[in-house]
């Protein structure tokens, strides 16, 4: 990311449903602590997202951009055409629950974020937290990292860890892993804005120490 003083950085989050990270980067922004940034379009794969009706009462522009017939390629050009037409210069990925193929990563990479509900490199993919739960970690959390070709497998930016209770349900287990997401997005957001990291391999270490 560029670091010139005044310039305002452009994100794009891309949900599939309830859109509740979306809200906390939405709320960071408004309350300064990501700084000198606007979220100026939430894109939806899904017409009936939730999210989508959060995001207009915030005042964001809102897409829905469906897949329907067209190939994964397809349907990512016409999202990167939508973002590129509103000078997106970050991408958060906020519940988007489709695998981005190289043609989206070439587009955006390091450029774009995700987060997800368990402590990477365990249990990537679909159920993160019934996976934890069903293989019996004591500690699982949430990660935010750059997406790369692999799946959930990118540079990790940020993570947060919860305790998992032997009363957890999945319902129990995500809601305490929710809370720390909305909190590590915000920051990891913030963090790759002011450009405070320096990729050193897969490690993403603080520029400022
Ligand atoms: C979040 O828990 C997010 O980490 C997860 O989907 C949920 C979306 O909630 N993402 C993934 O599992 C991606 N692999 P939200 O729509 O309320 O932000």
């Amino acid at each position: 990311m560029s670091d010139e003083a005044n310039e305002i950085h452009r994100l794009g989050v891309l949900i599939s449903g309830r859109g509740s990270n979306m809200l906390a980067l939405a709320r960071a922004v408004r309350e300064g602590e990501i700084r000198e940034a606007q979220i100026v379009v939430v894109v939806s794969d899904r017409a009936n997202a939730p999210g989508l009706k959060l995001a207009a009462e915030q005042g964001i522009e809102t897409l829905v951009i469906e897949r329907r017939a067209s190939s994964r390629e397809e349907h990512e050009r016409e999202i990167i055409a939508a973002l590129r037409a509103r000078h997106v210069d970050l991408v958060c990925l906020a519940g988007y629950m489709r695998l981005l193929s190289p043609v989206f990563i070439e587009a955006y990479r390091w450029r774009t974020l995700n987060i997800h509900p368990s402590l990477l490199p365990s249990f990537p993919g679909l159920d993160a937290q019934r996976q934890a739960l069903e293989h019996g970690v004591k500690w699982t959390g949430c990660t935010v990292h750059f997406v790369d070709e692999t799946l959930d497998g990118g540079p990790i930016i940020e993570q947060r860890v919860v305790p998992v209770l032997d009363d957890d349900t999945v319902e129990t287990l995500s809601a305490r892993i929710l809370a720390q997401e909305h909190k590590a997005y915000p920051a990891a957001v913030a963090r790759v804005l002011r450009g405070d990291f320096q990729l050193i391999g897969r490690r993403v270490l603080l520029k400022s120490r």
